[in-house]
């Protein structure tokens, strides 16, 4: 279209005009990219209208670290989801910019891109719903997004990025939402010693081994809800922590008395690293997870058939049996995973 041709005056000035490299006129289109998946994960599916762009994920990185989404610009998504954590927390329960503190332990964010739902209850459908909760929430970043897109828009760098990754200096909530999940679904963890052994790069040691029977037969039970690539039924489950739920977990969502008492199954993907465990951080270490499903079960009526041996209060591990159980889950650890650059603050 920039051709120059002998042209009347006129024309010559239209065509200098639509050759203008002025980013408010002309479109931008952000780049497509591919998903770099470890070999030890499925394909990901991706919606749509959210395809994973270089400057989509770029933008999400930063904003993930963003402070300036929080009421008083202290707290960003990664002050409650730590890298070296797994991008879980490690206190108990998070505080907020209040001081504040939930009821809730903080998830790991590890292969969120083939979760089919969000939060330990589900309560979110989306990842894209996910990321719209945390900034308004008052016990958590406690600012309401327009208050939130305010401070973005008056910022140059962001208005360039956005306009990057959307083509539009407009910035709204449903972008920032859909940049950080383009950026969460690139946050993939499949390179554990037990992936390696899977592609038979490596061997698992004797106790990794043993502890495999036990994690994948009915001995231990634990793949029935912690199975598949991602050791996670991506479902909900009662694993038996108390007789009495004062937390009704999934049934908050669905209003139905059969699921009080379940949560979202966890991945144990790099579980040596998120510490505490359970929907509210009541054990501080592996070994009282496992002491729970050795002898710490207890009954109530929307126990999940899996825990088979609920009645008799767990399933009475020995000490051998438990230190392998134990290596096995540490064998899941995926060091490339926390420590990758990619998905570091990149201030
Ligand atoms: C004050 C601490 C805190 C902050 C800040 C925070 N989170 Fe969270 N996050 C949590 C807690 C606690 C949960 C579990 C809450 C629940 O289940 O009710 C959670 C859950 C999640 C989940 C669900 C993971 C899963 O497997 O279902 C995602 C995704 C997530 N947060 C992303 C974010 C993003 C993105 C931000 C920033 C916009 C953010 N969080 C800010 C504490 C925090
Ligand atoms: C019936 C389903 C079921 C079975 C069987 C099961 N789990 Fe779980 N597991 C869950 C659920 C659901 C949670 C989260 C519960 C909660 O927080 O309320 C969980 C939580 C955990 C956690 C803590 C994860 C975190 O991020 O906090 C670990 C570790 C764990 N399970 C290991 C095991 C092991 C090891 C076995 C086998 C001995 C096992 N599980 C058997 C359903 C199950």
């Amino acid at each position: 279209m920039c051709k120059s041709f002998y042209l009347p005056h006129f024309f010559i000035v239209l065509a200098v005009f639509s050759c203008r490299k002025d980013p408010s006129v002309e479109p931008h289109e952000a780049t497509l990219i591919d998903p770099d998946l470890p070999a030890g994960l499925p394909p990901m599916t991706v919606p749509a209208d959210n395809p994973f762009t270089q400057e989509g994920i770029a933008l999400g990185r930063k904003l993930f670290y963003e402070k300036r989404l929080s009421g008083d610009n202290t707290l960003a998504c990664a002050g409650c989801h730590a890298p070296e954590a797994a991008f879980s927390d490690p206190r108990q329960f998070s505080e907020g910019i209040t001081g504040a503190l939930g009821n809730r332990n903080s998830m790991a964010l590890i292969n969120l891109g083939y979760n089919t739902s969000f939060f330990w209850d589900g309560r979110a459908e989306t990842l894209e719903d996910q990321v719209l909760e945390p900034v308004p929430n008052p016990i958590e970043m406690h600012q309401n997004w327009p208050d939130a897109v305010a401070k973005l828009e008056n910022d140059l760098t962001y208005q360039y990025l956005f306009f990057q990754a959307f083509g539009t200096h407009v910035i709204d909530s449903i972008k920032v939402s859909k940049a950080m999940a383009q950026f969460l679904r690139t946050m993939v963890s499949g390179n554990s010693r037990f992936d390696q052994s899977q592609q038979g790069l490596i061997a698992l040691n004797s106790m990794e081994q043993s502890g495999a029977v036990i994690f994948f037969t009915e001995e231990g039970d634990c793949f029935h809800c912690h199975g598949g690539p991602m050791f996670s039924s991506l479902t909900f489950h009662n694993n038996g922590l108390d007789a009495v739920h004062n937390d009704h977990g999934r049934a908050i969502v669905t209003g139905d008395s059969d699921d009080i008492g379940k949560f979202k199954a966890p991945t144990l993907r790099n579980i040596a690293y998120t510490a505490p465990y359970m929907h509210d951080g009541r054990f501080a270490t592996l070994d009282e997870v496992i002491n729970h499903y050795s002898e710490g079960v207890h009954w109530s009526p929307t126990i999940d058939p899996n825990m088979k041996k609920a009645d008799q209060g767990g399933l009475h591990l020995d000490p051998q049996q438990k230190a392998q159980l134990k290596a096995f889950l540490l064998a899941l650890s995926d060091p490339e995973f926390v420590n990758n650059p990619d998905f570091s603050d990149p201030e």
